[in-house]
């Protein structure tokens, strides 16, 4: 099993701040708890944390969210920016892009995102993102992204076993676990730059490009509320623009898609 301390990434890692410095665990509770411990500890942007198995792994909306031990990433990046609180969302569809523009570099497989934070191959979720804030008054103190990411696991637990897929799981083939991160952290420097300077705005083509859900009737299902329609829009905040039956135009900033021929959370069922 490859290990991925700076020292075994670092002939791939073309960045100049984000994973510089890496914290790399065998066992831990969740990455995202240990980037928080450390940032409140004073860390620089940039810091990530890496872990072989996480037993607290967490997943949007409390889900659980397990990790093959040695076959797949669970990756967490400390992020300072100056950004309002409600750019946040944003950071999700930013790594998103990022991370599927480096899994197509180094696979060529058609890898796509099921908004707002799944990464999606073959129908079937290959990665999720969870992305954290912590505020100081009315200002962003930090963000943590998460990456969770099948990379070479062969099988998974019954509860999912329906609806996750693996790089290998796909193909057959094993992957370099430390191409596929530093490929990532490649994307998101450079991404996360120019997010900086324009905002999403100047990704909002390419994330439609690679929206698995662009153009296609969806419900999507928000606590007890639930919206349906047809996906006309990804705005430049990330938000899906719904066309409903009814000709009305809905913007919807979080929730779970469930669409037609795609792995669905509720059902664990194509
Ligand atoms: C989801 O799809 O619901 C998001 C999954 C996010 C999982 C990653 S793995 C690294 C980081 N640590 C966690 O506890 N969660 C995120």
């Amino acid at each position: 099993m490859e290990k991925l301390t700076l020292d075994d990434i670092k002939e791939y890692l073309e960045t100049k701040y984000i994973g510089r410095d890496i914290i790399y665990l065998d066992t831990t509770t969740s990455t995202n708890d240990i980037v928080k411990e450390m940032a409140e500890k004073g860390a620089s942007e940039g810091l990530i944390v890496i872990a072989e198995e996480q037993i607290k792994g967490r997943g949007r909306m409390g889900r659980r969210w397990i990790t093959g031990k040695g076959k797949a990433l669970a990756v967490s990046i400390l992020l300072k920016p100056d950004i309002k609180p409600d750019i946040c969302p944003s950071i999700t569809s930013l790594i998103a892009l990022s991370a599927v523009k480096a899994i197509r570099k180094a696979t060529n497989y058609d890898i796509m995102i099921k908004w707002p934070n799944d990464l999606v191959l073959n129908n079937r979720k290959l990665g999720g993102i969870l992305t954290e804030m912590s505020m100081e008054g009315i200002k962003v103190k930090y963000i943590i992204i998460g990456l969770g990411l099948n990379i070479n696991q062969e099988v998974f637990d019954d509860d999912i076993k329906n609806i996750a897929v693996s790089l290998k799981s796909f193909s057959g083939k094993n992957f370099d676990r430390r191409i596929i991160l530093s490929e990532i952290l490649n994307y998101f420097e450079s991404d996360y730059e120019n997010f900086k300077r324009y905002g999403l705005e100047y990704f909002v083509e390419d994330i439609k490009r690679y929206s698995i859900i662009f153009g296609k009737d969806i419900s999507v299902i928000d606590g007890n509320k639930i919206v349906n329609g047809k996906v006309v829009d990804i705005d430049k905040e990330g938000g899906l623009i719904l066309k409903t039956s009814e000709g009305e135009l809905r913007k919807i900033i979080s929730g779970d898609v469930i669409m037609e021929g795609l792995y669905n959370i509720y059902t664990n069922k194509i």
